[in-house]
């Protein structure tokens, strides 16, 4: 059934939403779960489709799972299978992040290409060079990669990554996890979200120093137990809606969101005219909805401006007030979203890597598309600042990353419904 949202625009912000445990937290973590021997329990997890498909990976090679009222509850001692295969890898990119832990527990794994959204060719040369740094024979073929580690299983190496992948220095953190002897990472990525699952591998018993730098250093150990676990807290649902309040004026009040997280955002929004207080377990944001322009910002790497909110932040320059500039850096097409915007009276030219955006009065409401899951989100904001009505389809990429953008925003006063479309 084709999912439509549709959203009446001009309604303020205001009063408070849970933000849950972050998506790109949760799913490295569950594949780290392949190295645990015992069972173990995620919660305040968000009910998204790309969590579901990575629990139907995990089912699919014999471990248990399941996921009620928040709480995730994998026992992978029964995994037998390392070759994992089919749609279902290619439904997601963090089907990626099971390499490492195939390979460590039992010295193979078969994967085929990872999906996600088609934001960039999203090779994955670093994860496999960092894997042949820590003895393993890897071979691509037809579309799959075959890892062998041949009988001394995983020795502990070093790995200099030749740009700080967010994916690459999870799955090298895990495949270490069991190797002998120590590995150390350079050039690793420092995104909150690679220090929640180091912070999750130690609390299960493992010994791993330097997340959250560009240094990490993974001493290998016999085993990983059980346990309980909560997640850190979803940065990007979080800044997806600081970024509503500041278009659409209001107050909002964003329970469980940690701004150390979000410094970037957080010192664009008031530069813009924005007021944003909070710490490590709540963000308050206060707009009377006139914006300066943003200037020029462009994507980096954490702890600078987050790719994932490039979309989002676009939406906030199309009404700002003077003209803004945005250069992605990581994701070499990761603008579809502007041309759904220019449907609805945004003025925006794509100039290689960057967009220039001059700040209209207002958007009008139009029957627009997400092309990727962040787009998605941006054309909900849009829908809520634009004057009139607006309807975004493939609302199926939205669903990967938010549990209920819709109930979310109405519970903060917004006029919007998702309607099933029969097709
Ligand atoms: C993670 O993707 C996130 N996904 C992405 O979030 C996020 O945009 C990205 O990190 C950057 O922050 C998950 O954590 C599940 P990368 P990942 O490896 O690991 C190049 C969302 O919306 N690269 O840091 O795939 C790559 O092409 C998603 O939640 C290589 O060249 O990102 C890209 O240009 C979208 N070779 C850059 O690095 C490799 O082997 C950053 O990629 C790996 C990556």
């Amino acid at each position: 059934m084709q999912k439509k949202i549709i959203i009446e625009g001009g309604k303020r912000l205001e009063g408070s939403c849970l933000i849950k445990a972050a998506k790109n937290s949760v799913l490295p973590i569950l594949a780290c779960t392949v190295l645990c021997d015992g069972e173990i329990k995620l919660h305040n997890c968000p009910d998204i489709t790309d969590i579901k498909d990575m629990l139907n990976i995990l089912i699919s090679i014999g471990a248990k799972a399941e996921f009620n009222d928040g709480t995730i509850t994998v026992d992978c001692r029964t995994v037998e299978k390392t070759t994992v295969v089919g749609e279902l890898i290619s439904a997601i990119r963090s089907s990626i992040f099971l390499l490492g832990p195939l390979v460590a527990r039992f010295g193979c794994g078969i994967i085929g290409s990872p999906g996600g959204c088609a934001i960039g060719s999203r090779p994955i040369d670093i994860h496999l060079d960092g894997f042949r740094t820590l003895g393993v024979d890897v071979k691509e073929k037809n579309g799959l990669v075959n890892c062998e580690s041949y009988g001394t299983g995983l020795r502990g190496g070093n790995i200099r990554l030749k740009m700080p992948s967010v994916g690459a220095t999870e799955n090298l953190m895990m495949a270490a996890v069991l190797a002998k002897g120590c590995t150390v990472i350079s050039n690793a990525a420092r995104e909150p979200e690679v220090t929640d699952l180091a912070n999750f591998i130690n609390a299960m018993g493992g010994r791993i120093s330097g997340a959250g730098t560009k240094t990490i250093v993974v001493e290998g150990v016999k085993r990983l137990n059980g346990g309980d676990y909560i997640p850190i807290p979803d940065r990007i649902v979080a800044g997806t809606y600081m970024i509503g309040c500041a278009v659409c004026g209001g107050c909002v009040r964003l329970e469980g969101a940690n701004l150390k997280h979000l410094g970037a955002l957080k010192r664009i929004l008031q530069a813009s005219g924005a007021k944003v207080l909070g710490g490590k377990r709540c963000i308050i944001v206060k707009s009377n909805g006139s914006l300066n322009n943003i200037g020029r910002v462009q994507t980096r790497v954490y702890p600078g401006f987050a790719t994932d909110l490039q979309a989002q932040l676009m939406v906030m320059a199309t009404i700002a007030d003077g003209e803004s500039v945005i250069v992605e850096n990581l994701f070499e097409t990761r603008f579809k979203h502007a041309g759904e915007l220019v449907k609805m009276g945004a003025d925006i030219d794509i100039v290689n890597k960057s967009a220039i955006i001059k700040g209209v009065n207002k958007l009008r409401g139009a029957e627009v598309a997400a092309y990727d899951l962040r787009g998605g989100a941006a054309m909900v904001l849009a829908g809520l600042a634009a004057k009139g009505t607006t309807a975004v389809s493939n609302v199926h990429y939205i669903l990967r990353g938010y549990e209920d953008i819709t109930k979310d925003l109405k519970g903060l006063g917004a006029k919007c419904e998702s309607l099933g479309m029969r097709i």
